[in-house]
């Protein structure tokens, strides 16, 4: 692949607006190529220093022999790999054109779809941006602007469009300024790092990130769900660690708490590849687990179709007890019955020669809905 020096073009220009606009305090310049946005960047009153860094040996060198700034210094890096310390502010003029047979050349082409250098990008960038840091990021249309807002997403960053210019026909240019989120900033004061969001659930929303060495999950409620109920699993997680029952709680603050991540596979597909032993000693424990919360009057609800809500690691883990309720007559046993019941998870258990009696657990289901003793809980446990 060729490697040029890139030179100013219509998207400098634009990008360069913005850096006049926002560049303050300690500056990074990532693909700085000629410099152009070095020298403007540096060229700010509140600017203090700027580094600029390409992956181009020659870029940088032409910058070193070119741009006479005592402000400013340069060094090759291939994105953040040789970057240390946080900045003010992040500039990026990213290569962000979709691969072109015609136009092969590592300064133009961000990737086969044109945003995977700005992903790799904003995956490293947190790190580097201090608390109340701006990143100025350029692309374009064809980048895909929903891609880029999505990436923005993932990271906890929020943006602004500071400028928008049609070049041609087809294309748009795009400059935003992106931040943390008030979520990142109060997660990295409290020491997390490396977050990234995983999924939206119901009604809340699941990051992973590092904390104390170790990978955790942080849940925030769903901003456009009405029905809050943060309050409700915390209260619940708190209730059952000692029990050793959900993933264990590390912090919990009014809008969000931190709690171990757990690996391992969903439930159906644990029992999809696991052997008959294992998958008879892991259902077992996950109906104890149902007992205990049946004793305690908690009724987790959907333990019928626990499927996204099982994680078999080392041992079966419950998550998700947002719906979790104190119920004068708890229920948790008898829908894992019914759930151990069911077509689905008939078929699954066949496969593997694990047959339970359907007619009998129903039966012995009904005797335990009636009186949840521990008797009739020991006859339902004999039958898996
Ligand atoms: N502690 C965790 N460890 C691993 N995966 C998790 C954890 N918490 C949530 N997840 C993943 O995120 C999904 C949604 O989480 P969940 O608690 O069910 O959110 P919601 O209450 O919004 O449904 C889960 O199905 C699971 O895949
Ligand atoms: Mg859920």
């Amino acid at each position: 692949m060729k490697m040029s020096i890139y030179l100013p073009r219509e998207d400098s220009f634009l990008i360069q607006i913005a850096v006049k606009d926002f560049a303050k305090g300690k500056v990074l310049d990532m693909g700085t190529g000629s410099g152009i946005q070095a020298v403007t960047a540096a060229s700010n009153k509140n600017v203090k220093s700027v580094l600029g860094i390409d992956v181009n040996k020659k870029a940088i060198e032409y910058c070193r022999r070119e741009v006479k700034n005592k402000k400013i210094k340069f060094a090759v890096s291939d994105l953040f790999s040789k970057v240390k310390g946080e900045f003010d502010t992040i500039i990026f003029n990213p290569p962000y054109l979709p691969a072109d047979e015609y136009a092969p050349d590592i300064a133009l082409i961000g990737g086969k779809k044109g945003y995977e250098t700005v992903e790799r990008f904003l995956d490293g960038a947190g790190k580097h941006l201090n608390e109340t840091g701006v990143i100025i990021l350029l692309f374009s249309s064809l980048t895909g602007r929903e891609k880029i807002d999505e990436l923005i997403g993932n990271n906890a960053f929020v943006f602004e469009q500071v400028q928008q210019k049609g070049v041609g026909l087809m294309e748009t240019l795009h400059v935003y300024l992106i931040r943390k989120n008030d979520l990142l900033k109060k997660l990295e004061k409290l020491g997390l790092s490396d977050v990234r969001k995983l999924t939206k659930g119901h009604r809340g929303v699941i990051y992973t990130a590092k904390y104390k060495n170790k990978k955790v999950a942080v849940k925030v409620q769903r901003p456009d769900i009405q029905v809050k109920s943060l309050f409700r699993e915390i209260a619940c997680l708190k209730k059952l660690q000692k029990y050793k029952i959900g993933p264990k709680l590390l912090l919990a603050e009014k809008d969000f708490f931190v709690y171990e991540f757990v690996e391992g596979k969903f439930i159906e597909q644990f029992i999809e590849k696991a052997s008959k032993t294992k998958i008879i000693a892991v259902l077992r424990n996950v109906m104890l687990q149902c007992r205990q919360l049946d004793k305690l009057h908690l009724t987790k609800e959907e333990m019928q179709n626990p499927y996204k809500h099982v994680i078999v690691g080392k041992k079966p883990v419950l998550i998700d007890f947002e719906r979790c309720k104190y119920s004068p007559d708890p229920k948790n046993v008898t829908q894992f019955c019914q759930y151990l019941i069911s077509g689905k998870i008939g078929r699954l258990l066949a496969k593997k020669g694990i047959k339970i009696d359907k007619t009998k657990v129903i039966k012995l289901a009904r005797e335990y809905k009636h009186k949840s003793d521990e008797k009739n809980f020991r006859e339902i446990l004999r039958e898996i």
